[in-house]
This record gives C-alpha cells, structure tokens and sequence, in this order.
C-alpha cells in the first residue's frame, strides 16, 4: 500500500479487498469485547478545518481501541491558522505523531501535507474526495449484499466530494455506477476520466444522467448527499433551487431493485435530498453505515501506522 490515503485511486483494488476483511474482523472483536490493541503507544494527530461528527468520534474512539492515543487538533488553534506553511506543519508533526488524519478543503492541501510528512496522511474529507466514508460505505455494502461485483449503485444528487470517490470506489471494484445529477453539478471531470479508464479492467459500468429515475432504474443501493456541502453554505438557496424534483423519495425508490438499500453519508437534511420516510424506513442502512466508518478507519490505521 503507499503511505497515505488521499483518495480511493490510492487504493488496489487488492487493497480494498484487505481493507473490507480486516473491517470485518476487527468488527467482531470490538461487538465481542475482545481486545485488539494493535497500535499501542501510537499517536494520530487529527487536523480540522471544516466541522465533524462521525468522523472525529470514529478516528479518535478507533485509536483508543487500538490501544493508542489521538489528538484532536482545531485549525484555529494550531499555527496553520495564522499562516505557517503546511509543509512545515508536516515536517514538525512528522517528529511527534506517527500518522495524520486532516478535513480540509483543497485536495491540494492535503498532497502537500503527504508531500513533506514523513508518517502516513489520511484524508478525513477535502472539497473533491471523502475515502474513508467510501471505505465504510463497500463494507456497508458488502455485509448487507454479499458482494460487491455486479451491483449496481445509483448516486442522486450533487456530484460532489461524495461522488467522486464512489465513482472512484465502483470503478476499482466492479460495481455499476448511474450519477443522476442535474446539469452543472457534474462530478469533476478528472476524476470522471480516470474512472472511465478504469471501467475497461473492471467491466464497470459508469453512466451520468439528468434523470434521476434512469440512474435508480434497478439499482441495488440508492445514495444520496447535501445539495449544499460545507463551504457552499452561501450557494445553499440557488442549489435548492437547482435539485428540485432529485429528493430521494418513495416515488423515486420504486424505479430502484426491490430490494435495494438507501445509503447516506450524513448528516442528512430530511425533506431536501432524501424525504424522512425513506431514511428513516425499512431500506436505509445509514446507522449501519455510520457505525462501519469506526472499523473501516480501524482497518486503515492498522494498514498504514502498524
Ligand atoms: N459522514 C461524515 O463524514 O460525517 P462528519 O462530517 O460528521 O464527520
Ligand atoms: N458532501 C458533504 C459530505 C459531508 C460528510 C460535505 O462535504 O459537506
């Protein structure tokens, strides 16, 4: 595996394979209350510039379990705030922690940081790519489906942040991905043509349309995120605007596979992107796919400060 984990294209598709393994057993020890510290007298350092729920428990309840310690460090507070380069923020972390989970917002923040980091950066969310919430959601799927190869997943909504590595995601390991969007809220088209390439090896197959139905048509999982993310708090009125009729509602849920389960990323705004009683319904699996982010994350921590 290389250092870091910046985004899904960093990953095999051998190492997301490892990745689900490892999520698993490492999911049935901490339900059996078994101890699994692996990564004793080890330090993460955690980096927010943007805020966090699940993401902050997962990395820091995660490194406990594992037998070490995780610092939750605001940008407000740390000198970044007030201008030192990052590449020096990542030589002197580099002298005290032994990995570095950072939310920003360019990516190319992030690959600055890996660049001059000697210990392993992990990406816990930038404006293009968000892998470790991707890494929850193909174990998700894979408990809940069996496999992963064949299915086919229907992302509704704004081609964001989540988008992009779900695309990234499907395309490594042999899922069909529909992006229904409306126009001009396309994923990013580097990412796009990357994955198209992709496709070729997996026999994926990646499709963008205006249609929401046509994406959900037979879908085994439906996936929805904010029409708004953090940092396009000021667009939030125009986008509303701009999704209207792309809500993942029941109406929409019956073009999807009978049987498909309805994914979000939270936190959720019921009543723009998804109607309540789809996420809070029988076919939703989002607290399933919370709790998988705090094994995912355990299993990646493992991979790159073990
Ligand atoms: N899904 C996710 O990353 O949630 P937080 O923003 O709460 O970390
Ligand atoms: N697209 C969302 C994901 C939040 C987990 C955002 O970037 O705000």
């Amino acid at each position: 595996m290389k250092k870091d984990l910046l985004a899904i294209s960093d990953l095999s598709q051998k190492d997301i394979e490892k990745i689900i393994e490892r999520s698993a057993a490492l999911k049935k020890l901490q339900h059996q209350g078994k101890a699994h510290a692996t990564l004793k007298g080890k330090t993460l350092g955690m980096i927010f510039e943007k805020s966090s729920t699940r993401t902050r428990v997962s990395f820091e309840v995660g490194m406990y379990q594992l037998g070490g310690h995780a610092l939750f460090l605001s940008s407000d507070d740390l000198q970044i705030g007030r201008g030192e380069p990052v590449a020096d923020t990542a030589r002197v972390l580099s002298r005290y922690l032994d990995g570095i989970m950072i939310r920003t917002f360019a990516q190319s923040t992030i690959e600055e940081l890996a660049r001059h980091a000697t210990i392993p950066v992990i990406n816990g969310l930038t404006d293009l790519h968000h892998p470790c919430q991707v890494l929850a959601d193909l174990f998700t799927i894979r408990e809940k489906k069996g496999k992963l190869k064949g299915l086919k997943l229907a992302y509704i909504g704004d081609g964001n942040n989540m988008a992009n590595s779900l695309i990234e995601a499907c395309v490594r390991t042999g899922m069909h991905i529909s992006i229904g969007c409306p126009h001009g809220y396309e994923p990013d088209a580097g990412v796009m043509r990357e994955a198209q390439q992709e496709t070729v090896r997996t026999e994926s197959v990646l499709r963008i349309v205006n249609d929401p139905a046509k994406a959900t048509q037979d879908a085994d999982v439906v996936y929805t995120d904010v029409w708004a993310s953090m940092g396009q708090e000021a667009e939030h009125a125009v986008r509303v605007r701009a999704f209207q009729g792309y809500e993942v509602d029941a109406k929409l849920m019956k073009t999807a596979d009978a049987k498909a389960i309805v994914m979000h990323c939270l936190p959720a705004h019921r009543g723009e992107e998804i109607a309540a009683d789809v996420i809070d319904g029988p076919q939703s699996v989002v607290w399933d796919q919370a709790e998988n982010r705090l094994h995912t994350q355990k299993a990646v921590l493992e991979l790159l400060m073990k």
